[in-house]
C-alpha cells in the first residue's frame, strides 16, 4: 500500500533553534496517526512543511505522492487541494455565512477560483452538496447565520463540513481541540474521526492530550524535543509508556514546559502562530 505522508531525514531550524531534527516516519492509508507531544516540540512546524508553507533544510516529505518540500505553483496548488485541513483555531471567513464557508471547501476544484463558489454564482450542485456537508455535521439550520455568531465547537464543526465539501484524500489536523472545553472537544473528536473514517480519508492529528491520542489514534508518533520517539499501533501503548514525552527537555527552544500539566489542560498557541497559517487556509 502506498503511504499517504512520508517523511524521511527531515530538518529544520528558525535561526539558532534546530526544530525538526532529523524525523523519519509513514503513515498507513485510511489510518489515523495521532502525532503526540507537549507543546513547542516541533508538532506544528512539521504539519506546516508537509502543506509547503515552511521550506524544510533537509530530507524529503511526500504527501499523497508529491515531494511537497520541492513542489512550487500548480503542482502545489494541485496536492494542496488533495490535503484537507484543521485548525486549533478554526480558520473560518468569521464575515460571511456558515453556508458560504462551507461552499469555500470547494475552491480547489474551480480553477476560477472564488467567483465559482460564491453563493448567488455557485453551482446547483455545488451548492446542494454544501448543504448535504452542513447537514452531516448538524448545522443545516445555521446555515445563514454569520460564522462568528456560532460557539467554538459549531466553528470547528463548519470546518469539517468544508473539509467534507473539499473531500480530500488527507487530513492534516492541527490541535482541533484545543481552544474548546473538554466536552466540545471531544464532540468534535467524535465527528472528525466519523467523518474521516466514512469517507476513507487518511488522517494526521496533532494533539498535545495523552487520554485522547490513545482513545482514538489508530497509530501514535510521540514527539519530544524536535525527534519522533515513539512509532507504534496505539493498541500496543500504554499511557505510562508516553508519560516520558512530557518529562525533561520537551521543547526545541530549551525553555522550560508551562508548569501545568500539558496532556492534561488545552493551553491555546499565540495568535501569532495561528495568523501565520492563515495563508494556507482553504478559504
Ligand atoms: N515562524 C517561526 N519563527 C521562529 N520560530 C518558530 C516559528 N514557528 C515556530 N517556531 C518555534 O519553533 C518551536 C516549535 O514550535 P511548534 O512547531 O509550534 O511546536 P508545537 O506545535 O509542538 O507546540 C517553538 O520554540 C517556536 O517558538
Ligand atoms: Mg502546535
Amino acid at each position: 500500500m502506498k503511504a499517504p505522508i512520508s517523511v524521511a531525514g527531515v530538518h529544520k531550524h528558525f535561526g539558532n533553534i534546530h526544530v525538526l531534527r532529523g524525523l523519519d516516519f509513514t503513515t498507513r492509508e485510511g489510518e489515523g496517526t495521532v502525532l503526540l507531544g507537549a507543546n513547542g516540540c516541533g508538532k506544528s512546524t512539521l504539519m506546516r512543511c508537509l502543506i509547503g508553507l515552511e521550506r524544510v533544510d533537509a530530507g524529503t516529505l511526500k504527501v499523497a505522492g508529491t515531494p511537497i518540500d520541492k513542489a512550487r505553483g500548480r503542482l502545489l496548488r494541485k496536492t494542496r487541494s488533495r490535503v484537507g485541513m484543521v485548525f486549533q483555531r478554526f480558520n473560518l471567513v468569521n464575515n460571511v455565512s456558515v453556508f458560504q464557508n462551507v461552499l469555500y471547501g470547494a475552491l480547489g476544484r474551480h480553477p476560477l477560483g472564488l467567483l465559482r463558489v460564491a453563493k448567488p454564482l455557485a453551482p446547483r450542485s455545488e451548492r446542494d452538496r454544501a448543504m448535504h456537508c452542513l447537514a452531516r455535521v448538524g448545522l443545516a439550520d445555521k446555515a445563514n447565520q454569520r460564522a462568528d455568531t456560532l460557539s467554538g465547537g459549531q466553528q470547528q464543526r463548519v470546518a469539517i463540513a468544508r473539509l467534507l465539501m473539499q473531500d480530500p484524500e488527507i487530513v492534516l489536523a492541527d490541535e482541533p481541540i484545543a481552544s474548546l472545553d473538554p466536552r466540545a472537544g471531544r464532540e468534535v473528536m467524535e465527528l472528525l474521526w466519523e467523518v474521516v473514517r466514512e469517507r476513507g480519508m487518511t488522517v494526521l492529528c496533532t494533539l498535545h492530550q495523552l487520554d485522547i491520542a490513545l482513545e482514538y489514534g489508530d497509530h501514535i508518533l510521540g514527539m519530544k524535543a524536535g525527534t519522533i520517539q515513539v512509532d507504534a499501533p496505539a493498541r500496543e501503548l500504554t499511557a505510562d509508556q508516553l508519560q516520558s514525552l512530557y518529562q525533561g527537555a520537551v521543547r526545541v527552544d530549551g525553555q522550560q514546559p508551562v508548569t501545568r500539566s500539558e496532556h492534561e489542560t488545552a493551553a491555546p498557541l499565540s495568535a501569532a502562530t495561528y495568523s501565520s497559517n492563515r495563508e494556507g487556509a482553504p478559504a
